[in-house]
């Protein structure tokens, strides 16, 4: 008799399982997850007054070696996890979060949160920028400048072109992701209620763009901006590929973004989320890319582009104050999320823009791009019983 009535229970458990696809097993479904991409910036997230990341530690297999715990607050609604920098690492480990099946995604909302070169004609160290659009942009054919035809402005153009300024014509489908803007401005809104903080090392060097009206941005105190992003695996910097980058978001974007941060890592993660969400396993409706200005992209006046590299760079005058601004901006974008949860956030901030990427893989027509290269949209499938 027990074990009869044992065998229906399964039973039942078994085909509810298979046919809702509702998992058996606990999972967290956080309502934020911060994406970081090294230590430093996962740390600015420890010891803070607001929320207790470290209160439980979930193991997945393929994260980062460096740190192969996502933290998450007692409750599980905002997680954390630190993929490593560069391209490589932060795609392999946002594609091992989104496929494990600790986590149900589906309706949770990623912050992209790390320090960037930043350009001085829109922002300085320490200013925090909430993108729209995300180039890859060295994914392009090179020439060594000191070999590029005289014509040319530098030694990058377009694949599938012979020359700069012609959309590129072999699209590998991470060259672009757009992502959802009417959510951008709603996290633009949550951080500029922060206090952001600066530095006298920040100040004292980012006097020395005054001598450019250009910059006047630079010189200015730190600030909540709205402009895009590129992603490269090489740390550039100078004028000259500063320029080279500007004009390879505009050309990419069809005049719609505006760079103004430098990464090595936010395409990368946004493919793996864009894969995911193909997988319906993530929304990709719900991706806030922050990064704060640790360093310039290009050298003030007078300066070589070397010094430039050297004494502005990663733990130079604007190391702190980039990574204190990611948590001081970044956690008025969680604490709205979560504040507004109900009235807002639980069913989704409907898009006004195209949101995906170049090949229009999620549906839809990109504002960029050469219509009739792209794959015929595909709807996303359902997830998988076994989420
Ligand atoms: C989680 O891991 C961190 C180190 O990464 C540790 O300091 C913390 O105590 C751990 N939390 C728990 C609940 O074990
Ligand atoms: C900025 O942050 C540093 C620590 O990183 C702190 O010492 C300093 O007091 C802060 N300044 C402001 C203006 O908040
Ligand atoms: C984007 O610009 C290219 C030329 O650079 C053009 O061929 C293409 O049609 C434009 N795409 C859209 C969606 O307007
Ligand atoms: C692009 O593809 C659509 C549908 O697949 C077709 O109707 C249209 O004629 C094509 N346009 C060009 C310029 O080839």
């Amino acid at each position: 008799m027990i074990s009869c009535l044992l065998s229906t229970i399964f039973k039942l458990l078994w085909l509810v399982r298979n046919f809702t696809g509702v998992p058996l097993t606990v999972q967290l479904s956080p309502k934020v997850f911060i994406i970081d991409f090294f230590s430093m910036e996962q740390s600015t997230w420890f010891g803070i007054p607001e929320f207790d990341l470290l209160a439980r530690n979930i193991t997945i297999p393929g994260l980062s070696p460096k740190d192969p715990d996502v933290h998450c607050t007692k409750d599980g609604a905002i997680c954390q996890v630190l993929t490593s920098e560069g391209e490589i690492n932060a795609a392999t480990a946002i594609t091992a979060l989104i496929f494990s099946s600790a986590f149900d995604l589906r309706n949770t909302y990623f912050l992209l949160a790390g320090i960037a070169g930043i350009n001085p004609h829109l922002g300085t160290l320490g200013s925090v920028a909430f993108s729209r659009y995300a180039v890859q942009a060295t994914l392009q054919y090179e020439i060594d400048a000191r070999e590029k035809p005289s014509q040319f402005p530098g030694g990058y153009f377009p694949q599938g072109t012979s020359g700069p300024d012609m959309y590129p014509l072999v699209i590998y489908g991470t060259e672009v992701f757009e992502l959802n803007d009417a959510l951008r401005q709603r996290a633009i809104a949550f951080a500029r209620t922060a206090v952001l903080n600066d530095t006298a090392d920040a100040q004292a060097y980012r006097a020395k763009y005054a001598a450019e009206p250009a910059f006047a941005a630079a010189v200015a105190a730190p600030s909540v901006i709205a402009c895009d992003s590129a992603t490269a695996d090489t740390f550039w910097t100078g004028s000259l590929l500063a320029t080279d980058v500007e004009r390879t978001v505009k050309l990419l974007t069809n005049d719609s973004g505006t760079y103004c941060t430098a990464q090595q890592e936010d395409n990368a993660a946004l493919a793996a989320l864009l894969r995911g969400a193909l997988a319906g396993r993530v929304d990709f409706g719900r991706i806030v890319e922050m990064r704060t200005g640790s360093n310039f992209d290009r050298p003030p006046p007078g300066m070589s582009a070397l010094d430039g590299l050297l004494f502005g760079m990663t733990v130079g005058p604007g190391f702190q104050v980039s990574l204190e601004n990611i948590y001081l901006a970044g956690v008025k974008v969680v604490q709205g999320i979560i504040a507004n949860w109900g009235k807002t956030f639980a069913a989704g901030v409907p898009a006004q823009n195209y949101v995906g990427d170049i090949l229009g893989s999620l549906g839809g027509a990109p504002d960029f791009g050469i219509q009739n290269q792209t794959s015929p949209p595909r709807k996303a499938k359902k997830p998988p019983p076994d989420l």
